[in-house]
């Protein structure tokens, strides 16, 4: 057993399309747990810490635009792998690309607006948790 602890994000197109049950509901019923959640219009500042990693991308403007463009519901899931159990819910960044029964591949149709964030490993796991909810 490896009990892991990752942060998750609806994006603004999901909590505007009506999708934040949606996601919990599937994170739940994989089994994994909520621990914290936050409801929050995510500012330029926190918005450019958080996908500090993609600062020289030609699409960074986009993302930071799109990101702080109405509410976000962070949240802290906890179990067995979950970094990677959220990553496999979600499905491939591209929702073009993502299969059926992912999350993006249900509902997504657009690389921008692909309706959920999650961290993509145990370092970004920590620091986006303590970006989000503190220390
Ligand atoms: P995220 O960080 O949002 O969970 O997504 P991810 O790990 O699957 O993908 P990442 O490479 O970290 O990219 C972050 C977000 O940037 C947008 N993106 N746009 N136009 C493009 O080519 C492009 N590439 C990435 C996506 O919205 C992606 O979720
Ligand atoms: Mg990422």
């Amino acid at each position: 057993m490896a009990v892991e602890h990752t942060f998750v994000m609806v994006k603004p197109d999901g909590v505007a399309r009506g999708l934040v049950g949606e996601v919990i509901s599937r994170f739940e019923r994989k089994g994994l747990v909520l621990e914290k959640m936050r409801l929050l219009v995510v500012d330029d500042d926190l918005a450019r810490r958080h996908y500090a990693e993609h600062v020289d991308k030609a699409f960074f403007a986009d993302l930071v635009e799109f990101i702080t463009g109405g509410p976000v519901v962070a949240m802290e899931w906890s179990g067995e792998s979950a970094i990677a159990v959220a990553r496999t819910l979600m499905g491939p960044t591209n929702p073009v690309e993502a299969p059926p029964g992912t999350i993006r591949g249900d509902f997504g149709l657009v690389i921008t607006t692909n309706i959920v964030h999650g961290s993509d490993g145990p370092e970004s796991a920590a620091r986006e948790l303590a970006l989000f909810f503190g220390g």
